[in-house]
């Protein structure tokens, strides 16, 4: 009925999250709020980590994408799942320091990480530090032999996939911010320099294609194109290439219209191709790691809003504004990013109206979406935004200084708050 699984309605008719009423949720805690289920995350880790299993020998790990959704809490539950985790700043990584996470398993990301961000890496011993230009391969040689320590590191490569277009091309995306180009040499010359850096270990290529992927094919054909990398760097260079990360980017449903690949199949394909390639190689199979973020945060997440003021436009359009918005969702005025949403206290009547809901902020963009459907909403009512886990409050901003709402986990019946609101004392905390 829903568009994520944990979505159901109870006898009062109300939407209930993780056995849960959100309505009793949005009075408890108030609105705007963020609901995660924590059995959604845990449920999508351990199919992560069964498929790999499964079809992999096990030879291969999880690294939860932080960028999609990050707190201690979230932290904590990634880490008790026994996966580990990509962080793309100092920020990602702190948190998942204090949230005492297994740093051996912990990827480093980003396209230009300061001097601070290599220093703190090397020192909290990151298992991967993700080098995406040569630069940074110098800074960090500099900074490893000073720490007298050795990074562990793969390179970023642009594998020429694009993989927004059905038929995806192999020779394009030179044209990106990130990583090393293989068509134009420059991924080799990288790996040349890195493997006679004396203070850096070369163990891993790495390639992220894109995100909200609901094809399983570009994903395969970058798998092949990067062994084909590994092979070139054993026989040019003598020197083993051991783990392959394939980044993430699985596709999940926002509406019931959303047809994305299972991610068993996913693994299953790609393992088969990894597996068939490397004999055509001649190379040994490689340690696999995916990067998650989406397909683990998303479904796991609503958002909570109380609906304010009911604007209708005679033969234009209905506004529906609710207590939050670009701040807390900003993927709407970014994206055009579609949700589902839903009259919580009356989810189980029909969607009959199709309206435009939008935020409290000062800027006409600022809507959660266009020609939604909805039940007729009125002031008072709560909205339910469904699929917001990820990419959500990870991007949200104080934009007209509106505190960000507070992170509220559900686990089976039982709520617990994992992120306080914000007061405005907090918005000029830092202020001087
Ligand atoms: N690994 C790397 C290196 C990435 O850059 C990303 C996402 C991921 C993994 C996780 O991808 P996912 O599985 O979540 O698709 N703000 C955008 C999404 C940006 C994704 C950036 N990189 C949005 O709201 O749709």
């Amino acid at each position: 009925m829903f568009v994520s699984e944990n979505l159901n309605v109870n006898k009062k008719g109300h939407l209930t999250i993780g056995g849960i009423d959100t309505v009793d949720l949005a009075v408890q805690y108030g609105t705007p709020l963020y609901v995660m289920d924590e059995v959604m995350i845990r449920n999508a880790c351990r199919r992560f980590k069964s498929s790999i299993d499964k079809y992999y020998g096990g030879k291969g790990m999880v690294c939860y994408a932080s960028k999609a959704f990050s707190c201690l809490e979230m932290c904590r539950i990634i880490n008790s799942e026994g996966i580990g985790l990509d962080v793309v700043s100092i920020g990602e990584l702190y948190t998942a320091v204090k949230a005492g996470f297994d740093t051996s398993k912990i990827g480093f990301h980003g396209n230009n990480k300061t001097d601070e961000e290599l220093e703190y890496a090397v020192d909290c011993g990151v298992g991967h530090i993700i080098v995406d230009n040569i630069s940074e391969l110098l800074r960090l040689e500099k900074t490893a032999e000073e720490k007298k320590s050795k990074a562990r590191i793969m390179l970023r490569i642009k594998p020429g996939i694009d993989a927004h277009t059905h038929d995806f091309v192999k020779t394009g995306q030179i044209d990106s911010k990130f990583g090393f180009a293989l068509e134009t040499g420059e991924a080799f010359e990288a790996a040349k320099q890195a493997v006679e850096c004396e203070n850096v270990d070369l163990v891993g290529v790495h390639c992220h294609i894109g995100s909200q992927i609901f094809d399983i094919a570009p994903f395969e054909e970058a798998a092949k194109v990067m062994l084909g990398f590994i092979a070139e760097i054993k026989d040019k260079l003598g020197h083993e290439i051991s783990e392959l990360n394939l980044g993430g980017g699985f596709g999940i449903k926002y509406l019931n219209s959303h047809d994305p690949a299972p991610f068993e199949t996913y693994i299953e394909r790609v393992s088969e191709v990894v597996r068939s390639e490397c004999v055509a190689l001649g190379i040994a199979q490689p340690f696999i790691l995916i990067e998650p973020g989406r397909s683990i945060a998303a479904p796991a997440g609503i958002t909570l809003y109380k609906v304010g003021a009911r604007k209708e436009i005679p033969g234009i359009r209905t506004y529906i504004s609710v207590d939050g918005g670009m701040g807390d969702n900003p993927r709407y005025i970014l994206y055009q990013s579609e949700y589902e949403a839903v009259v919580a206290n009356k989810a189980s009547e029909e969607r009959s109206e199709k309206v435009t809901i939008a935020g409290k902020c000062c800027e006409s963009g600022d809507l959660i979406g266009e020609n939604m459907p909805l039940q007729h909403a009125e002031s008072g009512d709560i909205i339910a935004v469904c699929a917001t886990g990820a990419y959500n409050y990870s991007m949200a901003s104080n934009y007209n200084r509106i505190p960000k709402p507070p992170v509220v986990f559900v686990n089976n019946g039982e709520s617990r708050i994992a992120v306080k609101r914000e007061t405005p004392e907090d918005i000029i905390r830092n202020d001087v």
